[in-house]
């Protein structure tokens, strides 16, 4: 049991997931943080104890939906409370349409899309129990304009708009919010490994002339995830430096 709100945040261990965990920890939570690595995790909330904050490492493959319903259970039986609720966890396996395989689209969906509506459902629960909830779903910019080469990846983060809005319509008077962040171009693992001149590519679409940082989307989520945050909800954010406008 724990007195401060409780968070779960997928897909921390690196980048934009870890930036979220460090940060809602900062602002007062503790938090769920949830990979696949455990080790990679530890050192993340072996970062936020050092800070003075508190985290704890969950290992969960959140494709496996049995495994996202037991990870969601177990953090509210063990601590009595569930707040926040950050669906970051995501991947992409990028390819042309014509050239892109069954599977290619079918674990994309499954592992950025349904996981993050079973984790939802299971939420859902004890956010109407105490009549508090803040749900924030990491989308793209490529779900909000799409973008060649990405049609799985498109359609799983255009999916958790629409999933997004219905959630927020179907839960706001519960005293539950849902939203979506739709980051831009974000320097962490998943963008490091593009070829410079696709990097430079981009650059010239981002009004901005940058690209973003993963502090800067949790931020936002932070915002989302407050109090002040209470008269938002089905709404998508781009934190994208203009890009998407
Ligand atoms: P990343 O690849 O650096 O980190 C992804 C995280 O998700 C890692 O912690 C990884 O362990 C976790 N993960 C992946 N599959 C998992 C699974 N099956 N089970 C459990 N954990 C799993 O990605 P990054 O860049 O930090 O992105 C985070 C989110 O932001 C993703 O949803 C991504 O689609 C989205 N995004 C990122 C952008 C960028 O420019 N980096 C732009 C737009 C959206």
């Amino acid at each position: 049991m724990t007195d401060k709100p409780v968070a779960i945040v997928t897909g921390g261990s690196r980048g934009i997931g870890a930036a979220i965990v460090k940060r809602l920890a900062k602002d007062g939570m503790h938090v769920v943080a949830v990979a696949r690595n455990v080790d990679k995790l530890q050192a993340i909330c072996d970062e936020v104890k050092a800070a003075g904050g508190s985290a704890e490492p969950v290992a969960c493959d959140i494709a496996d939906s049995a495994a996202v319903t037991k990870l969601i259970e177990d953090a509210f039986e063990k601590h009595g409370r569930l707040d926040v609720l950050v669906n970051n966890a995501g991947i992409t396996k990028d390819g042309l349409i014509l050239r892109m395989e069954d599977a290619d689209f079918d674990t994309v969906i499954n592992t950025n899309l349904k996981s993050a509506f079973v984790a939802i459902r299971s939420a859902a629960r004890p956010m109407m129990r105490n009549k508090f909830g803040r749900i924030i779903n990491i989308s793209s910019v490529s779900g909000v304009i799409g973008n060649a080469g990405q049609a799985n990846y498109a359609a799983s983060k255009a999916g958790l708009i629409g999933l997004s809005k219905s959630v927020a319509k179907e839960l706001a008077s519960k005293g539950i919010t849902c939203n979506c962040v739709a980051p831009g171009f974000i320097t962490t693992d998943m963008t490091e490994v593009l070829p410079e001149a696709i990097k430079q590519g981009v650059l010239n679409f981002i009004p901005l002339k940058r690209f973003g940082s993963a502090d800067e989307i949790a931020a936002t989520v932070a915002f989302l995830a407050s109090k002040e945050a209470a008269y938002i909800t089905g709404q998508v954010i781009c934190v994208d430096g203009g890009m998407a406008m």
